[in-house]
């Protein structure tokens, strides 16, 4: 065996290896096309994240791409060894999420001294970081969200009498990512012009229904009977935070008005009970979006920088009896 079969072979049992460390898996497509693709997801913090890698998974399996996909279990330094054994093993494209925005730089540096392409997937990296490093990002407008979050509540406060103070928390996600930097900083640039509208608090729920539901109990504790609305990054994290709002005696979506942003099953069917009052839809459905992508720079071809996918918003006045499954 030559130089580089052994270090393929090395690489091969260091993705096995890392595979079995995170609990990663390996789909077969029906017929390949011989493009490999490298995956590396953050996890499984949500039903959105599952529907994202469910999304990706498909989209290279109805095409033949071979995809490896490493779950990285909430850890950057996971995500980060997962890319190396992707630019050990020559992959043609890979693809990863940034758990957070910072802390890629030499990685991204390996894959661009290996020559393979690097796709982000649903987060993005600091604006500071060389944009060289990468060749695209596909995902949402999460500075957008956080307008229209804003948006809904400027309407639906827009009766209320001059001067009524309107009085907020906030459950982040996962700090420093960039769906939680943006959808706050969307969010509160567009209420900051209106003196009405008080942030109270904030706390970080990480994405995750049962710090959504630790988090809320803090807010409601610290700020018992001063909360009037409720911006939620996630679902999850408002399924978290109706459980702990209903155990304090209080009616989610009347007491405390829920914004909450993704759009999964669970949300539309709880902002048709009147529990939730607004989604601001986030599809993780980016599979193919990524997948035209990737055949694209494995063809060497030039690419979009940036591909927003099409979102919507789901509020209480609309007539959601035509919505389709949301699938997530
Ligand atoms: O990065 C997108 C966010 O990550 C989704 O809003 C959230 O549900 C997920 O965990």
């Amino acid at each position: 065996m030559g130089k580089t079969g052994l270090r393929r072979t090395a690489a091969l049992l260091l993705f096995v290896a890392l595979l079995f460390l995170s609990g990663c898996e390996k789909k077969q497509p029906a017929q390949e096309t011989g493009l490999l693709v490298g995956f590396a997801q953050i996890g499984s913090e949500s039903g959105w994240r599952i529907g994202n890698t469910r999304s990706i998974q498909e989209a290279a399996e109805r095409r033949g791409i071979r995809l490896m996909t490493a779950d990285a279990n909430q850890m950057q330094e996971k995500e980060i060894s997962a890319i190396r054994s992707f630019i050990a093993y020559n992959v043609d494209v890979i693809v990863f999420v940034p758990i957070v925005e910072d802390g890629w730089e030499n990685v991204l540096q390996e894959a661009k001294k290996a020559g393979i392409p690097v796709i982000l997937s649903d987060r993005q990296v600091a604006d500071t970081l060389d944009p060289s490093l990468y060749s695209a990002y596909v995902g949402a407008d999460f500075h957008r969200e956080g307008v229209l979050a804003a948006e809904f509540l400027l309407r639906k406060t827009a009766e209320l009498p001059p001067d009524t103070p309107v009085r907020i928390v906030q459950l982040t996600g996962t700090e420093f990512s960039s769906p939680a930097l943006q959808r706050e900083q969307g969010f509160l640039e567009t209420l900051e012009r209106d003196s009405r509208f008080v942030l109270l608090d904030s706390v970080s729920g990480d994405f995750l229904k049962s710090k959504g539901k630790e988090g809320m109990k803090e807010l409601l504790r610290r700020h018992e009977g001063e909360i009037d609305v409720l911006f939620s990054h996630n679902d999850a994290m408002a399924y978290g935070a109706i459980e702990a709002m209903e155990e304090a005696g209080l009616r989610p979506g009347q007491d405390i008005l829920i914004i909450s942003v993704d759009g999964e099953q669970e949300a539309i069917d709880l902002l048709r009970a009147g529990k939730i009052n607004c989604v601001v839809e986030c599809t993780p459905m980016l599979g193919d979006l990524v997948m035209d992508l990737a055949e694209a720079l494995a063809a060497g071809k030039d690419v979009p920088p940036v591909t927003y996918p099409e979102e919507t918003l789901f509020t209480e006045d609309d007539d959601l009896s035509a919505l389709p499954p949301r699938g997530y």
